[in-house]
């Protein structure tokens, strides 16, 4: 399993040197709040975009905003490999995907600790990677629910079931206990946040979760 570090977690006056802090990190998890999908603002593309040029990973953008549909071609036009869009967002899904696919970046979709994993069964053909979280979005730094660990194993048999081949990501309070606890439901992909950035070993860290072994 991969881990990918959540720039939410970063100190901004220095957010160059954080991410290079974690080179060892396959991708970087970008959170974008927009203070009405969730109750919180972070940044936008213009932050993170100049970050093309210094690091390698894979930009991997959460989009917590209401209107998804509006903003792809500025996401796209600011180096997101993949971006992840909310089923509970108001824009239309389908609209949502194909414009993604416009610019030719991964599709992404995520759910909400409240949403029933169901719900997606018709977009999961459609989609490269399914982001589960595992707290309500908007803030980093919360207590992981395990209500996430059932929806990892439903999304990994129904791959399985259907011959499909989404990534599977988790989002949030994910440290070594609970990283094991997805890795073992089936996780692809953990993205972690105040676990790596409130520490100074986080290319140690990252290894180790990477290293672990699924009992699957
Ligand atoms: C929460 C964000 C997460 C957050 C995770 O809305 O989507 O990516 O940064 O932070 P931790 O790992 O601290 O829970
Ligand atoms: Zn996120």
């Amino acid at each position: 399993m991969f881990v990918a570090p959540s720039i939410l977690s970063c100190n901004f006056n220095n957010l160059l040197d954080d991410v290079k802090s974690i080179s060892e990190a396959k991708y970087l998890h970008i959170d974008v709040m927009d203070g009405h999908f969730v109750p919180n603002i972070s940044f936008g593309p213009c932050v993170f975009k100049n970050l093309r040029d210094y690091c390698n990973q894979i930009f991997d953008c959460h989009l917590m905003i209401e209107e998804p549909l509006k903003y792809i071609k500025d996401y796209a036009n600011s180096h997101a490999d993949i971006i992840t869009f909310h089923y509970e967002a108001k824009s239309n899904i389908l609209d949502t995907i194909n414009e993604i696919r416009k610019y030719n970046c991964k599709v992404g979709l995520s759910i909400k600790p409240n949403t029933k994993v169901e719900e997606i069964n018709k977009y999961l053909p459609l989609v490269d990677l399914v982001l589960v979280m595992s707290v309500e979005p908007g803030f980093g730094g919360q207590k992981f629910m395990p209500i996430a660990l059932d929806k990892i194993k439903y999304l990994y048999d129904y791959r399985k079931n259907n011959n499909l081949n989404y990534l599977i990501e988790v989002d949030g309070g994910i440290n070594y206990e609970t990283s094991k606890y997805c890795l073992d439901a089936g996780c692809d992909i953990a993205v972690a946040g105040s676990f790596i950035f409130n520490n100074t070993n986080r290319n140690e860290i990252i290894k180790n979760i990477e290293v672990m072994k699924s009992e699957k």
